[in-house]
């Protein structure tokens, strides 16, 4: 398959989206220096010592906002990590970007949901199905929208062979 090249702006914001099981953490990890990364997994753990405590989660985000401000202000290229399929999460992110007037891209990772939940059940700490197929409902909502909303680009993965050929690159 040709390489999917995506083009990274110096500073940009980068923003992952996708179910639970679609990959993202490791789509991250592949293609981007770790400490470009904000996921809502580590920050719950900073809060609350636990990845998955979902009690932690107004607190994890209030850190990963706070964080991603201060990352675009000083223009430091910045990956989160997040599922972001509700726009109103994607609107806080951007609203962000917008403040720090930084370009803001979106990468999704719009995996079969079969392959997502096959996924989930082999993960140590599975996390519930109904969540995964609500979360792969409200993706398919913004596939009409995600440009209208201000990533310039939105890139749109379908498949683990697609998935496979990105190469991110450092733009200027
Ligand atoms: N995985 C895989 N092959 C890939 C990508 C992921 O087998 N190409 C596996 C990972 O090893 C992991 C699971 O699928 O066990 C979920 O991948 P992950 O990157 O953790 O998915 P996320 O989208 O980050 O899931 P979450 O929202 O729950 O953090
Ligand atoms: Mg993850």
């Amino acid at each position: 398959m040709t390489p999917i090249r995506i083009v990274v702006p110096t500073g940009a914001l980068v923003v992952l989206i996708g179910p639970s099981g679609s990959g993202k953490t490791t789509f991250a990890t592949r293609h981007f220096p770790r400490t470009h990364v904000l996921s809502s997994d580590e920050m719950r753990a900073i809060v609350a010592d636990d990845p998955n405590d979902q009690s932690a989660t107004e607190a994890a985000f209030e850190l990963l906002h706070t964080a991603l401000g201060l990352r675009l202000a000083a223009r430091r290229t910045t990956v989160v990590d997040a599922t972001n399929v509700e726009r109103w999460a994607r609107g806080r992110l951007l609203a962000i970007a917008r403040r720090a007037s930084r370009p803001a891209l979106a990468i999704v990772l719009d995996l079969p949901l079969d392959l997502c939940l096959e996924r989930n059940t082999r993960r140590p700490d599975p996390r519930p199905a109904p969540a995964i197929r609500r979360q792969q409902r409200w993706m398919q909502g913004a596939l009409a929208t995600l440009e209208e909303e201000g990533f310039q680009p939105a890139w749109w993965l379908r498949t683990p062979d697609e998935v496979d050929a990105v190469e991110v690159v450092a733009g200027g």
